[in-house]
Protein backbone atom coordinates (compact mmCIF):
# COMPACT_ATOMS: atom_id res chain seq x y z
CA UNK A 1 0.00 0.00 0.00
CA UNK A 2 0.97 3.59 -0.73
CA UNK A 3 0.39 6.40 1.67
CA UNK A 4 0.87 10.11 2.28
CA UNK A 5 1.55 12.26 5.61
CA UNK A 6 -0.65 14.06 7.24
CA UNK A 7 -2.96 13.77 10.10
CA UNK A 8 -5.86 11.95 8.96
CA UNK A 9 -3.99 9.79 6.61
CA UNK A 10 -1.78 8.75 9.37
CA UNK A 11 -4.55 7.74 11.50
CA UNK A 12 -5.94 5.63 8.55
CA UNK A 13 -2.50 4.34 7.84
CA UNK A 14 -2.23 3.18 11.88
CA UNK A 15 -5.91 1.65 11.67
CA UNK A 16 -5.02 -0.43 8.28
CA UNK A 17 -1.71 -1.74 10.53
CA UNK A 18 -3.42 -2.66 13.37
CA UNK A 19 -5.67 -4.72 11.14
CA UNK A 20 -2.55 -6.62 9.97
CA UNK A 21 -1.52 -4.81 6.76
CA UNK A 22 2.19 -3.82 6.15
CA UNK A 23 2.27 -0.44 4.22
CA UNK A 24 5.01 1.26 1.90
CA UNK A 25 4.61 5.09 2.75
CA UNK A 26 5.23 7.94 0.72
CA UNK A 27 5.99 11.23 1.00
CA UNK A 28 7.94 14.21 -0.76
CA UNK A 29 9.53 15.36 2.16
CA UNK A 30 12.31 12.95 3.71
CA UNK A 31 12.25 14.32 7.15
CA UNK A 32 8.47 14.11 7.57
CA UNK A 33 8.72 10.71 6.13
CA UNK A 34 11.02 9.32 8.61
CA UNK A 35 9.51 10.55 11.55
CA UNK A 36 6.53 9.16 10.22
CA UNK A 37 8.28 5.96 9.48
CA UNK A 38 10.08 5.89 12.80
CA UNK A 39 6.73 6.40 15.00
CA UNK A 40 4.79 3.81 12.76
CA UNK A 41 7.50 1.18 13.37
CA UNK A 42 7.85 1.96 17.07
CA UNK A 43 3.98 1.53 17.60
CA UNK A 44 3.90 -1.85 15.19
CA UNK A 45 7.12 -3.84 15.55
CA UNK A 46 5.13 -6.60 14.00
CA UNK A 47 4.05 -4.94 10.83
CA UNK A 48 6.78 -4.63 7.84
CA UNK A 49 7.03 -0.70 6.74
CA UNK A 50 8.67 0.83 4.10
CA UNK A 51 8.68 4.31 2.76
CA UNK A 52 9.93 5.97 -0.55
CA UNK A 53 9.86 9.54 -1.51
CA UNK A 54 8.87 10.98 -4.57
CA UNK A 55 7.94 14.72 -6.09
CA UNK A 56 4.64 14.55 -7.77
CA UNK A 57 5.70 18.06 -9.32
CA UNK A 58 8.63 16.09 -10.72
CA UNK A 59 8.17 13.83 -13.63
CA UNK A 60 10.72 12.07 -13.69
CA UNK A 61 9.86 10.80 -9.91
CA UNK A 62 6.87 8.85 -12.01
CA UNK A 63 8.63 5.38 -11.88
CA UNK A 64 9.84 5.99 -8.26
CA UNK A 65 7.22 4.27 -6.49
CA UNK A 66 6.51 1.34 -8.75
CA UNK A 67 10.10 0.70 -9.04
CA UNK A 68 10.45 0.69 -5.22
CA UNK A 69 7.48 -2.05 -5.68
CA UNK A 70 8.83 -4.32 -7.72
CA UNK A 71 12.45 -4.22 -6.41
CA UNK A 72 10.90 -4.82 -2.68
CA UNK A 73 8.81 -8.14 -4.67
CA UNK A 74 5.61 -6.23 -2.63
CA UNK A 75 2.46 -7.61 -3.10
CA UNK A 76 0.45 -4.72 -3.41
CA UNK A 77 -3.66 -5.13 -2.72
CA UNK A 78 -4.43 -1.65 -1.27
CA UNK A 79 -3.31 1.49 -3.03
CA UNK A 80 -4.56 5.09 -2.30
CA UNK A 81 -3.44 8.25 -3.78
CA UNK A 82 -4.34 11.25 -1.46
CA UNK A 83 -1.93 13.55 -3.34
CA UNK A 84 -3.16 16.61 -4.27
CA UNK A 85 -1.61 20.30 -4.96
CA UNK A 86 -4.16 21.71 -1.81
CA UNK A 87 -1.58 24.79 -1.08
CA UNK A 88 -2.84 26.71 -3.83
CA UNK A 89 -3.97 30.60 -2.64
CA UNK A 90 -7.26 31.63 -4.90
CA UNK A 91 -6.81 33.38 -8.19
CA UNK A 92 -8.77 34.02 -11.17
CA UNK A 93 -8.03 31.82 -13.54
CA UNK A 94 -6.22 33.82 -15.97
CA UNK A 95 -4.48 35.59 -12.71
CA UNK A 96 -2.83 31.78 -11.47
CA UNK A 97 0.54 32.45 -11.77
CA UNK A 98 1.80 29.72 -14.46
CA UNK A 99 4.07 27.84 -11.94
CA UNK A 100 1.18 27.21 -9.63
CA UNK A 101 -1.15 26.06 -12.07
CA UNK A 102 1.69 23.53 -13.87
CA UNK A 103 2.11 22.32 -10.12
CA UNK A 104 -1.49 21.83 -10.20
CA UNK A 105 -1.75 20.06 -13.25
CA UNK A 106 1.32 18.25 -12.96
CA UNK A 107 0.22 16.62 -9.36
CA UNK A 108 -3.30 15.81 -10.29
CA UNK A 109 -3.72 14.93 -13.60
CA UNK A 110 -0.34 14.25 -15.21
CA UNK A 111 1.58 12.19 -12.60
CA UNK A 112 -1.65 10.96 -11.23
CA UNK A 113 -2.65 9.20 -14.88
CA UNK A 114 1.27 8.43 -15.18
CA UNK A 115 1.41 6.61 -11.68
CA UNK A 116 -2.46 4.52 -12.34
CA UNK A 117 -1.12 3.24 -15.10
CA UNK A 118 1.77 1.61 -13.69
CA UNK A 119 0.04 0.56 -10.82
CA UNK A 120 -2.90 -0.86 -12.39
CA UNK A 121 -0.79 -3.94 -13.84
CA UNK A 122 1.07 -4.33 -10.37
CA UNK A 123 -2.50 -4.98 -8.77
CA UNK A 124 -3.88 -7.11 -11.43
CA UNK A 125 -0.67 -9.53 -10.34
CA UNK A 126 -2.12 -10.01 -7.14
CA UNK A 127 -4.33 -13.25 -7.14
CA UNK A 128 -7.20 -11.87 -5.34
CA UNK A 129 -9.14 -8.73 -4.81
CA UNK A 130 -7.22 -5.39 -4.90
CA UNK A 131 -8.47 -1.92 -4.50
CA UNK A 132 -7.11 1.45 -5.61
CA UNK A 133 -8.19 4.41 -3.88
CA UNK A 134 -7.97 7.85 -5.62
CA UNK A 135 -9.26 11.03 -3.37
CA UNK A 136 -11.43 13.23 -5.34
CA UNK A 137 -13.23 16.11 -4.25
CA UNK A 138 -16.80 18.11 -4.21
CA UNK A 139 -14.74 20.14 -6.62
CA UNK A 140 -14.96 17.16 -9.28
CA UNK A 141 -18.53 17.70 -9.38
CA UNK A 142 -19.05 21.22 -8.12
CA UNK A 143 -15.92 23.62 -9.59
CA UNK A 144 -15.02 25.92 -6.59
CA UNK A 145 -14.56 29.72 -7.72
CA UNK A 146 -10.94 30.70 -7.62
CA UNK A 147 -9.99 26.96 -7.44
CA UNK A 148 -10.57 26.10 -11.29
CA UNK A 149 -7.46 24.31 -12.36
CA UNK A 150 -7.78 22.10 -8.84
CA UNK A 151 -11.38 21.85 -9.79
CA UNK A 152 -10.54 20.88 -13.15
CA UNK A 153 -8.11 18.15 -12.15
CA UNK A 154 -10.50 16.79 -9.61
CA UNK A 155 -13.03 16.71 -12.47
CA UNK A 156 -10.69 14.62 -14.52
CA UNK A 157 -9.86 12.09 -11.46
CA UNK A 158 -13.79 11.05 -11.77
CA UNK A 159 -13.90 11.03 -15.48
CA UNK A 160 -10.97 8.78 -15.46
CA UNK A 161 -12.75 6.05 -13.41
CA UNK A 162 -15.83 6.32 -15.39
CA UNK A 163 -13.57 5.37 -18.23
CA UNK A 164 -11.56 2.61 -16.18
CA UNK A 165 -14.52 1.06 -14.49
CA UNK A 166 -15.84 -0.27 -18.28
CA UNK A 167 -12.48 -1.48 -18.75
CA UNK A 168 -11.72 -2.38 -15.07
CA UNK A 169 -15.07 -4.70 -15.47
CA UNK A 170 -14.46 -6.92 -18.15
CA UNK A 171 -10.76 -7.51 -17.20
CA UNK A 172 -9.46 -7.62 -14.05
CA UNK A 173 -9.82 -7.92 -9.97
CA UNK A 174 -9.53 -3.65 -9.19
CA UNK A 175 -13.32 -3.05 -9.95
CA UNK A 176 -14.23 -2.48 -6.16
CA UNK A 177 -11.54 0.18 -6.49
CA UNK A 178 -13.07 1.77 -9.02
CA UNK A 179 -16.16 1.59 -7.72
CA UNK A 180 -14.85 2.95 -4.75
CA UNK A 181 -13.22 6.58 -6.55
CA UNK A 182 -16.78 6.87 -7.99
CA UNK A 183 -17.78 7.62 -4.86
CA UNK A 184 -15.53 11.02 -4.98
CA UNK A 185 -14.70 11.25 -1.44
CA UNK A 186 -14.46 14.32 -0.20
N1 LIG B 1 -9.24 19.50 2.70
C1 LIG B 1 -10.38 19.52 2.02
O1 LIG B 1 -11.32 20.31 2.29
C2 LIG B 1 -10.59 18.56 0.89
C3 LIG B 1 -11.86 18.48 0.30
C4 LIG B 1 -12.06 17.59 -0.74
C5 LIG B 1 -11.03 16.77 -1.19
N2 LIG B 1 -9.81 16.89 -0.61
C6 LIG B 1 -8.77 16.00 -1.13
O2 LIG B 1 -8.26 15.23 -0.06
C7 LIG B 1 -6.89 14.93 -0.30
C8 LIG B 1 -6.06 15.37 0.90
O3 LIG B 1 -6.18 16.77 1.04
P1 LIG B 1 -5.84 17.53 2.40
O4 LIG B 1 -6.85 18.59 2.54
O5 LIG B 1 -5.63 16.54 3.48
O6 LIG B 1 -4.53 18.28 2.00
P2 LIG B 1 -3.01 18.05 2.39
O7 LIG B 1 -2.85 17.86 3.81
O8 LIG B 1 -2.27 19.17 1.75
O9 LIG B 1 -2.68 16.68 1.68
C9 LIG B 1 -2.17 16.62 0.44
C10 LIG B 1 -1.02 15.64 0.50
O10 LIG B 1 -0.44 15.64 -0.79
C11 LIG B 1 0.94 15.77 -0.63
N3 LIG B 1 1.52 16.45 -1.76
C12 LIG B 1 1.20 17.68 -2.24
N4 LIG B 1 1.97 18.00 -3.29
C13 LIG B 1 2.80 16.94 -3.46
C14 LIG B 1 3.83 16.65 -4.38
N5 LIG B 1 4.20 17.51 -5.32
N6 LIG B 1 4.48 15.46 -4.27
C15 LIG B 1 4.15 14.58 -3.31
N7 LIG B 1 3.19 14.78 -2.40
C16 LIG B 1 2.53 15.95 -2.48
C17 LIG B 1 1.14 16.60 0.61
O11 LIG B 1 2.46 16.36 1.06
P3 LIG B 1 3.16 17.23 2.21
O12 LIG B 1 2.68 16.59 3.47
O13 LIG B 1 4.61 17.06 1.96
O14 LIG B 1 2.68 18.64 2.04
C18 LIG B 1 0.04 16.06 1.50
O15 LIG B 1 0.47 14.93 2.23
C19 LIG B 1 -6.50 15.67 -1.58
O16 LIG B 1 -6.57 14.76 -2.67
C20 LIG B 1 -7.56 16.74 -1.71
O17 LIG B 1 -7.75 17.12 -3.04
C21 LIG B 1 -9.56 17.75 0.42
Amino acid sequence: MTFFINPYQVRTADILLQKGFNVLLHGRNPTKLAKTLSEFKSKHPQNRIESVTADFNNLEDVPKIPEFIKSNHLRVTVFINNVASTDNDLFLFEENPESVMDKTLNTGVVFFTKLCYRIVPILKEVNGKTIMVNIGSGAGNSPVPYLAVYSGTKGYVLVRHLVEISYSMLTSSTSLSLALSLLNLQ
